[in-house]
């Protein structure tokens, strides 16, 4: 015979022990999620600087790169070897660099065994040459994108795009950087010499397993996907930079799949802002913090004094607008130093920045013809659909001005948005006018929970109606989930698609 009274006790007894003991459990989870490595480096790797990738030029007068996806193994934490992808090498990429009214050509050559794609972030370049994920390259094949550069003089980069996998073919490495140089602005006085006060810092995050592999996991409880433990700058863990001016421009790329950055010095010094992601700001701003989140770039000048030891750090993001508990699991809390900059006894003088930096057309409100809505939610949808390789979501007009409203109602998590082709300024944030440093060309945003970001943007100088430009969420786990959309541009009076027209066909070149 059962015995009630015993049932119901043991019944009892069982679950405060699974209570407690879960709830032990999620005490330590809580504690385990918040990550810093400040006082645990030694920063005695010098900073490494990806080389600058010289071109070679055709007879049609074009800067000719050569970039091969390549599967490589690199020792970022000694006595770890960890599989990787690169561009021309195990990690990361050459730096490419070109200058306003050049033709490019640039053959991208697959030599890993997965189908992928290289997309340049931030260029402004017609939609066959996008390199979004209607331009894959099979493995052994080589796509060959040529265009001219036709934009001021911004830092932008490139990384691979194929649908549903971009996270993990971005997190193994392969991406690199993308300068470009205005002739016009030759008589700015900035610091411009690359490698020596001119540095690229690309920012990213990584977990790795006992055996050095990359671990892909995404971070448990959280909702952004993979959040790392340790922090690579330009592929180099625990960084030290030597100065030897007394201003550094740094060039810095947050190339993370999700973690947002709060940047900053260990001193609190102030440094100065002079350019976004795609362009330079009309002024130069001093400030003390800087959230820059996955995609975004900043440039900044650092004043050095001789002997200076100073620590590139990341804040606390505390992302306004999660719970506590939200905060936690999405990286909110964490504090990681980034790179330790060393100052030589003596320095070079640099030249004063100058108080102007450039002249900025800004697109007019009153000559927006569309508004367009866009609602991000969940982890992987805008407008209640995910992203449809076939479909078409919209056709912008050629010569036309649109204002696009971003908004994030959920909240829970937190997004950004990125547009392909565009450079936008920023209207509003919540109503308010957008924060200095958020007034200068950008073409990703931080959209932080249960906000709503007005952007501004013109359509020029390409049209094709096949060809899809994306935009979407770069989060790059939020990408792949399909957190993202596509647009084309047509000729004004004419019928946009709704499909994307036989897609295979227009999938890869073969040379
Ligand atoms: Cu940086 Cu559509 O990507
Ligand atoms: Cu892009
Ligand atoms: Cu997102």
């Amino acid at each position: 015979m059962l015995n009630y009274r015993k049932l119901i006790l043991f019944i009892t007894i069982t679950s405060v022990v699974v209570v407690l003991g879960g709830g032990g459990f999620m005490v330590w989870m809580f504690n385990e999620a918040k990550h810093s490595n400040l006082g645990e480096l030694t920063f005695e790797n010098p900073l490494a600087i990806p080389e600058l990738l010289e071109p070679t030029t055709d007879d049609q007068g074009r800067k000719v790169f050569d970039l091969t996806f390549t599967a490589g193994e690199i020792e970022f934490i000694e006595g770890q070897r960890t599989e990787t992808w690169g561009l021309n090498g195990p990690y990361l990429s050459p730096t490419l660099r070109a200058t306003r009214g050049d033709e490019v050509l640039i053959n991208v050559d697959n030599d890993v065994e997965e189908d992928t794609s290289l997309h340049w972030h931030g260029m402004h370049l017609p939609a066959a040459m996008d390199g979004g994920p209607h331009q894959m390259i099979e493995p052994g094949d080589t796509w060959s994108p040529t265009w001219t550069i036709n934009q001021p003089a911004a830092t932008l980069w490139f990384h691979p795009h194929p649908h549903g996998v971009t996270a993990e073919h971005v997190y193994r490495g392969a991406a690199g950087m993308f300068i470009l140089d205005d002739p016009d602005l030759e008589d700015l006085e900035l610091p411009d010499t690359y490698g020596v006060d001119d540095i690229p810092l690309i920012i990213q995050d990584k977990k790795f397993n006992n055996d050095g592999s990359l671990n892909f996991d995404k971070s448990i409880f959280g909702n952004v996907g993979i959040l790392g433990d340790e922090i690579l700058v330009n592929g180099t863990h625990g960084p030290s930079f030597e100065a030897t001016s007394s201003l550094v421009r740094f060039r810095v790329l947050n190339a993370s799949n999700a973690r947002l950055y709060n940047l900053g010095f260990n001193d609190n010094r102030s440094y100065t802002l002079i350019g976004t992601d795609t362009g330079l700001l009309e002024e130069p701003i001093y400030l003390n913090r800087l959230l820059l989140s996955p995609g975004e770039r900043a440039e900044i000048v650092v004043e050095i004094e001789p002997e200076d030891d100073l620590i590139l750090r990341s804040f606390e993001p505390n992302i306004n607008g999660l719970n506590f508990w939200e905060q936690r699991f999405n990286g909110g809390n964490d504090t990681f130093d980034i790179l330790t900059i060393r100052g030589n006894e003596q320095l070079v003088d640099s030249e004063p920045l100058p108080s102007k930096l450039v002249d900025i057309d800004w697109p007019e409100e009153t000559n927006a013809v569309h508004t367009r809505k866009f609602e991000l939610s969940g982890t992987g949808w805008i407008n209640n659909e995910p992203m449809d390789m076939n479909r078409i979501d919209f056709a912008a007009t050629k010569d036309t001005t649109e204002i696009w409203e971003i908004s994030h109602e959920g909240g829970g998590v937190y997004h950004n948005f990125h547009t392909h082709l565009i450079h936008f300024a920023i209207l509003d944030i919540d109503g308010k006018d957008p924060p200095e440093h958020l007034r200068g060309w950008k073409d990703t945003v931080f959209i932080p929970p249960t906000s709503s970001v007005r952007i501004i943007a013109r359509f020029e100088d390409y049209v094709d109606p096949e060809f899809p430009y994306m935009y979407h969420c770069h989060i790059l786990m939020h990408e792949d989930r399909g957190m993202m959309g596509q647009f084309v541009v047509v000729e004004p009076g004419t019928e946009p698609p709704s499909r994307v027209p036989e897609i295979d066909d227009h999938q890869h070149h073969n040379h």
